[in-house]
């Protein structure tokens, strides 16, 4: 673990990249490991080392679950044919085909509708949209844990929304039974040194962090920044981009930006969530 407070101090400022980062007040080995993070798109050809897997699902089961439902699962993918055919599915991301380890994560009420019908029980609630929206709540903090750790085991990892693009097909491909749902993928794996991937610099806390109650007015003077912050940051690494407010806009342009994900409702009604 980094000793000094001015390498802590570092890690922090790498995290805003603008002077604005809180000054370390107090210090530990997750801390420090969770600001480090950075996607890793690159992977070198090595097996991760035997239970690597059952140690992540172990580090994802340890994360909190609303009412201890534990309401999701999640599909380890090594096979090298599967893996390239889960790469198309998600266009074509190299890095799902290249990394060792590919992970799908389910929102699972499937096992809870089981339960219920094994006993001929009235279980109406898991038909209501909170009950839905916590299964996927589960299996995000679920798989946040896995990373937390994998980067604490000098892995590096990716989450794929893209898994999503063709939800069903995936769904058929992993033989889903009803009520459960792809939620993303996550390539795990050793990161290429080659990759120039860094810490990516995010908004700084007057935009996220609020006292008492909500401001839109205090953000504004930090995302003007932040435009400016995480532009330098793209030039550093070669990629020309206007800044996060375009960005932003042009993600949530239209309906071609959803890349088939626009009829993701109708998917999951197909898959049994009533989402009432
Ligand atoms: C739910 C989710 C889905 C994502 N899907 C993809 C994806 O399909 N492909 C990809 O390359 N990155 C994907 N990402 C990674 C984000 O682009 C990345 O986390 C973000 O740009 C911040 O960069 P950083 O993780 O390096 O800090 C996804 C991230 C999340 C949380």
């Amino acid at each position: 673990m980094t000793t000094s407070t001015s390498e802590q101090q570092s890690l922090l400022d790498a995290r805003y990249q603008d002077g604005s980062a809180p000054r370390v007040s107090q210090w530990s080995p997750i801390l420090e490991s969770l600001l480090a993070h950075h996607s890793v798109r690159k992977y070198l050809p090595k097996a991760l080392p035997g239970g690597t897997l059952e140690l992540l699902v172990a580090a994802a089961q340890s994360a909190a679950t609303s009412s201890n439902l534990q309401t999701w699962s999640v599909v380890a993918i090594e096979d090298p044919a599967r893996k390239a055919m889960f790469a198309g599915l998600c266009n074509n991301q190299k890095h799902v085909a290249d990394c060792p380890l590919f992970l799908i994560w389910l929102a699972d009420l499937g096992r809870a509708a089981c339960l219920g019908q094994e006993r001929d029980a009235v279980i109406d609630a898991i038909d209501y949209s909170d009950i839905f929206l916590a299964s996927i709540v589960d299996a995000a903090l679920a798989a946040q844990n896995a990373v937390a750790t994998a980067e604490s085991l000098g892995l590096g990892s990716v989450y794929i929304g893209g898994i999503r693009n063709h939800i069903e097909t995936v769904a058929a491909e992993l033989k889903l039974p009803p009520m459960v749902t792809p939620v993303f993928g996550l390539c795990i794996g050793y990161p290429d040194p080659t990759e120039t991937a860094s810490v990516k610099p995010r908004l700084p806390q007057a935009a996220v962090l609020h006292h008492d109650v909500y401001s839109w007015p205090q953000q504004k003077p930090a995302i003007e920044a932040y435009d400016k912050t995480l532009k330098a940051y793209f030039d550093g690494q070669g990629m020309q981009t206007g800044g996060w407010t375009k960005s932003v806009i042009s993600r949530l342009r239209g309906i071609e930006q959803l890349t088939g994900r626009e009829g993701l409702k109708a998917s999951f009604r197909k898959f049994g969530f009533k989402m009432k």
